[in-house]
């Protein structure tokens, strides 16, 4: 059985839709391992996104992320990885398929980051980093 790390991001806190993204994740199948509240720091977000370090927005999506609390969540299932993406929606809310999470509530509101809800590992070897960071 495979795992995925499932962060609620910041703007998916603050307009309380953590309820909603777990009801999909739980609906489709999968199960809850561990969940915790988090306000991550700068340290554990450079880390996190590593990938993207000098990128025109690293610098705001740091900020961003670092502006309120996250919903951290340790997701099992077969497949999981791949299947929550597709839950998630494509990275852009403006253009992710209805019936999504991002298509159905993310929004664009035209700041320097895109405020999409929500983040899926995006491989195994990504899931496994990104497990051991935030549930050490
Ligand atoms: P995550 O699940 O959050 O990793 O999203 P993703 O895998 O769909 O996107 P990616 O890893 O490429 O980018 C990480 C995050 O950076 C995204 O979720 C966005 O919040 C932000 N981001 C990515 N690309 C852009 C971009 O071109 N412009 C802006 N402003 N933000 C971006
Ligand atoms: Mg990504």
């Amino acid at each position: 059985i495979e795992e995925t790390l499932v962060l609620v991001k910041p703007d998916g806190v603050a307009r309380n839709l953590t309820g909603e993204i777990l009801r999909r994740i739980e609906a489709k199948g999968y199960s809850l391992v561990d969940l915790k509240l988090l306000q991550a720091d700068r340290e554990l977000l450079a880390e996190h996104y590593a990938e993207h370090e000098g990128k025109p927005f690293y610098e705001p999506l740091i900020e961003f992320m670092e502006s309120g609390p996250i919903v951290a969540m340790r997701v099992a299932g077969n497949r999981v990885i791949e299947g929550f993406r597709v839950l998630a929606g494509t990275t852009d809310p403006t253009t992710a398929a209805p019936g999504s999470i991002r298509g159905d509530f993310g929004r664009d509101w035209g700041l320097s980051v895109q405020q999409n809800l929500v983040h899926g590992s995006d491989s195994p070897e990504s899931a496994a980093r990104e497990l051991a960071l935030w549930f050490s």
